[in-house]
C-alpha cells in the first residue's frame, strides 16, 4: 500500500495540464459497444477507472489497446453479454455497459453495482427506463438482467436527472426502432461530450446539454476517432489549490464554460479567476482583429491569482449546471481555513460528508446538521495522518495538506488513483511539497 506525504505552507505559482475527462472517457468507451467496428479515442486519461472499464470491455470481447494518449478499441467481436461483479463492484460506472449491450445484442446481464462511500446509488431510474424501451428486466443474485430483440423508442420522463440513466438511456435509444424523448435529462458537459461521440458513429441526437434529448434510432453505428473533453472536476481542484495556498497558477486545456458555477461561488468569495488566449500577448492580433470574422477561440488558459483575503461563502449541490457535488468535498477543504460561516448543503448525494471527520482531524471546525455542513473558518490547520475514504474525499485532504503546519499523511490513496491523473507529479511541479511512499 502507498501514502501521500505533504509539508504544508508553499504557494502554488506555475503551469498545469488538465487531463481528458474521466466522467466522459467512461461512458463513451462503454458507447463503443454499439458498433461492430473500431474506435480511437484522444486525450483519454490514465486513471485506475479508465482501465477497468477496458477490463469489463474485454470481457465482453472487445480488443483494447492503450496507446501514449490514445485508446484503440475493437468491438468487431463482442458477443458476451454478461459483466462480472468482480469488476462491477469496483467502479459503478461499468454499468454503463448496459444500454449499449441491450441495444446491440438484445439482451444484458450486469451485477447490480452496489452502494459506494457515498451513498446506496440505486439504478432504478436506469431499468425503468429499459423497460420503457420495451426490455423485460429480471432480478437475481445480485444481477439485472435485461432482454428484448429490437428496442422500441418512448417517452422517458426521468425523476431525478441521473447522469447515468441518461447516459445509459441515450445509448440504448440510438439504435432503438423509433423515436425517443428523454425528459428531465441530466445536462452535464459528459453528456453532451457522449451524444456529440454517438453523432459521429451516425447516431441521430439532438438536445444533449438540455433536459430534453431526443433521438431517432438508426440501423446501425460505425467506428470513429474523438478526442474526449477535459476534465473539468480536475480543473476546479486545481483552481482550489491555487486559492487555499494563496498561489497564482495557469490551467492549460480546460474549458472555463463547464466551471461557472464553481467561478460564481469563488469569484463571490474573493478569488481572481479570469480565462484569456494562450499566447503571451492578451490582445487580440491586429491582423487577426482587421480580418473581420470572431477571433477563431484559439486555445485559451485560466488564470487564478488568490492574494486577497477571501472570505467563507455558503454553496448547494445541484445537477449541471449548478454547483457541481463532485467539487463540495474540495470546497469544504478551503471553507474550513478561511474566516467566517460556510453553509454546503449536499442535495445529490446522502452520504458525501465522509471527508468531514478526516478534516476535524486536521483541526477543522465543521458540524453536519442534516444534509447541510457548518464551516467555520478556523485560523489554521494542522498536519495529521488521515485516510482517504472516497475519490472526491481523497482530493480535499490533499488540498487541506498543502495549507496544513506540518506533515499531513495521507492513506488509501487507491481511491485518489481512480480519478486523478498524476497528481502528485503535477502538485510538486506547482511548487507543493508533496510525495508518495510505499506504506
Ligand atoms: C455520475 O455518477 C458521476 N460518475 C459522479 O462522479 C457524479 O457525482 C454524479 O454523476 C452526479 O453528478 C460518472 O460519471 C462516472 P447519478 P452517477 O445517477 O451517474 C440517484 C466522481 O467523483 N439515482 O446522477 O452514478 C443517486 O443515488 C463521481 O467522479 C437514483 O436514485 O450519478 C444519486 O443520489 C462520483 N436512481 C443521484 O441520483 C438511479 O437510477 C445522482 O446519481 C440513478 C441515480
Amino acid at each position: 500500500m502507498e501514502k501521500i506525504i505533504i509539508t504544508g505552507g508553499e504557494r502554488l505559482k506555475g503551469r498545469v495540464g488538465i487531463s481528458g475527462s474521466k466522467n466522459a472517457a467512461l461512458p463513451i468507451m462503454a458507447a463503443t459497444l454499439l458498433t461492430n467496428g473500431v474506435t480511437t479515442l484522444s486525450n483519454i486519461p490514465r486513471l485506475k477507472d479508465v482501465t477497468t472499464m477496458a477490463r469489463v470491455l474485454r470481457t465482453l470481447g472487445a480488443k483494447v489497446e492503450f496507446r501514449e494518449k490514445e485508446l484503440k478499441i475493437d468491438t468487431t467481436n463482442v458477443d458476451r453479454f454478461l459483466a462480472p461483479y468482480n469488476l462491477v463492484k469496483t467502479m459503478r460506472a461499468s454499468f454503463l455497459v448496459f444500454g449499449p449491450l441491450l441495444a446491440k445484442l438484445g439482451k444484458a446481464r450486469v451485477s447490480l453495482p452496489g452502494g459506494c462511500a457515498i451513498g446506496s446509488r440505486p439504478v432504478d431510474l436506469h431499468l425503468r427506463g429499459f423497460e420503457e424501451l420495451g426490455a423485460e428486466v429480471s432480478m437475481g443474485g445480485g444481477y439485472t438482467q435485461v432482454k428484448r430483440d429490437g428496442l422500441i423508442g418512448a417517452e422517458i420522463y426521468l425523476d431525478f436527472p441521473s447522469v447515468g440513466a441518461t447516459e445509459n438511456l441515450m445509448m440504448a435509444a440510438t439504435l432503438a426502432k423509433g423515436k425517443t424523448t428523454i425528459e428531465n435529462a441530466a445536462k452535464e458537459p459528459e453528456i453532451v461530450d457522449l451524444a456529440n461521440f454517438l453523432n459521429k458513429m451516425g447516431a441521430k441526437i439532438k438536445g444533449a446539454g438540455t433536459d430534453t434529448i431526443r433521438t431517432i434510432g438508426v440501423k446501425e453505428l460505425k467506428g470513429t476517432d474523438y478526442s474526449i473533453i477535459p476534465d473539468r472536476i480536475e480543473a476546479g481542484t486545481y483552481i482550489i489549490a491555487a486559492a487555499i495556498t494563496k498561489g497564482d497558477i495557469i490551467l492549460e486545456g480546460a474549458k472555463i464554460d463547464h466551471l461557472e458555477s464553481l467561478i460564481t461561488k469563488l469569484h463571490e468569495a474573493g478569488v481572481e479567476i479570469e480565462d484569456e488566449p494562450a499566447s503571451s500577448t492578451s490582445t487580440v492580433d491586429a491582423e487577426e482583429a482587421s480580418a473581420g470574422p470572431p477571433m477563431r477561440r484559439r486555445e485559451r488558459v485560466i488564470k487564478v491569482k488568490a492574494r486577497r483575503r477571501i472570505k467563507a461563502v455558503d454553496v448547494k449541490t445541484m445537477p449541471y449546471p449548478g454547483f457541481p457535488t463532485d467539487m463540495q468535498a474540495q470546497f469544504m477543504a478551503l471553507m474550513s481555513i478561511t474566516p467566517g460561516i460556510s453553509i454546503i448543503t449536499e442535495t445529490v448525494f446522502e452520504n458525501r460528508f465522509m471527508h468531514v471527520s478526516e478534516l476535524l482531524r486536521m483541526g477543522a471546525d465543521i458540524k453536519i446538521e442534516g444534509s447541510s455542513a457548518v464551516v467555520k473558518g478556523a485560523k489554521s490547520l494542522s498536519g495529521a495522518p488521515v485516510m482517504a475514504t472516497d475519490l472526491r474525499a481523497s482530493a480535499a485532504l490533499i488540498l487541506a495538506g498543502l495549507v496544513a503546519e506540518g506533515k499531513t499523511e495521507i492513506s488509501r490513496i487507491y481511491h485518489l488513483d481512480r480519478g486523478y491523473e498524476r497528481i502528485v507529479e503535477k502538485l510538486s511541479n506547482l511548487g507543493a511539497k508533496i510525495e508518495r511512499v510505499k506504506q
